[in-house]
């Protein structure tokens, strides 16, 4: 029986349901073209980072590169700025000529500042989607949670104002009313959201007593988190789901979709294993459609969700007061 592993996600027509993430594997275009020839559906670009652009123009002036008459600081600035997003322009057109997969771009930001400007770019260059990558840990103690939730709709107002492609939400869970949030987000036009980024993880040498990043790679435990808001949340958002954290087989890409997500993004896997992990895992989840008697993905897409499934409560609190009163903990 031959299997449609076909699905859609945030309008886009995809092959399968497997997306690389945003990462280093789609920073150049030979890299995308031996993604798409291992199976990918769709490559998301490594994020255009706002601190990237700013970085670098503050370390040549650190550097004391160039003399500091202002005029030349400004020329270098700009030049700077303007290059790295020439670059990424470049990296959108040459991915478009040379595969036939969407190719959606990323921007990593934490407010509507200087970029938004770069997304009317991001669509002349042919991208087919934009992922909007909003990363603000809640660690400032003079803002509130209500400003920081004020600040995804401003970011997502003002981007739709200058371009009209598919666009999704990289999600954070640091929210205290994240289905509240979620909801209300999902309602603002945007086609999908991504749940979850996943923050860089501080550690601390005990030796140097330096802080450094750690964990740089999921592991599969991760992936339950993911699996819980999304088998909450799919059937309640006015979009479509990318299920990305702690995916590292065919199996959980299974699950991810059963709990109601319509893709699934991959990172980590493919960095531990090599890019050939994409057709193993779509072998995986053809084969288990296959013994299962499904005829396609979307059979499978939100069967286990909290709406469709007999016992609801698995996702809830309830299912803990159960655990431990039945094993007796
Ligand atoms: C080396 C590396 C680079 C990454 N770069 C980006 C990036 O530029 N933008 C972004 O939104 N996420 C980035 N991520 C996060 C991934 O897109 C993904 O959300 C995360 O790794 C979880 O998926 P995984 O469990 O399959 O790795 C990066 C992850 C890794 C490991």
């Amino acid at each position: 029986m031959s299997i449609d592993l076909s699905t859609s996600y945030m309008g886009l027509k995809l092959k399968n349901p497997i997306i690389v993430g945003a990462c280093g594997l789609s920073e150049d275009v030979e890299n995308i073209v031996k993604l798409e020839k291992h199976g990918a559906a769709a490559v998301v670009l490594k994020s255009l980072f706002e601190e990237q652009i700013l970085m670098d123009i503050d370390s040549q002036r650190m550097n004391n590169i160039f003399d500091s008459y202002s005029d030349v600081e400004n020329y270098i600035g700009f030049y700077t700025k303007q290059n790295k997003i020439n670059n990424y322009l470049k990296l959108i057109k040459d991915a478009k000529e040379n595969t036939s997969i969407p190719i959606i771009a990323s921007i990593n930001c934490d407010s509507d500042g200087e970029w938004i400007d770069f997304a009317k770019k991001i669509e002349n260059a042919g991208a087919d989607g934009l992922e909007l990558n909003i990363f603000i840990l809640p660690s400032d103690t003079e803002k509130t949670g209500q400003e920081i939730e004020q600040t995804y709709f401003d970011i997502i107002k003002s981007v739709k104002s200058v371009s009209s492609i598919p666009i999704a939400i990289k999600m954070s869970y640091y929210f205290s009313g994240f289905a509240n949030f979620a909801k209300k987000l999902s309602e603002t036009g945007i086609d999908a959201m991504v749940f979850f980024n996943r923050f860089f993880s501080p550690d601390i040498n005990i030796r140097t007593q330096k802080v450094e990043s750690a964990y740089i790679y999921s592991t599969p435990e991760e992936n339950a988190m993911v699996l819980r808001w999304t088998g909450i949340l799919a059937n309640k958002l006015n979009c479509d789901i990318a299920a990305t954290t702690g995916i590292h087989d065919g199996k959980s890409i299974i699950k991810n979709l059963m709990a109601g997500a319509n893709a699934v993004q991959i990172v980590s896997a493919l960095y531990l294993n090599g890019i050939g992990d994409i057709t193993i895992m779509l072998q995986e989840v053809e084969k288990h459609l296959n013994d299962n008697n499904f005829k396609s993905i979307s059979d499978i897409i939100g069967i286990a969700n909290k709406e469709t499934i007999a016992n609801p409560q698995a996702y809830q609190r309830a299912q803990f007061m159960k655990y431990f009163s039945d094993s007796g903990k």
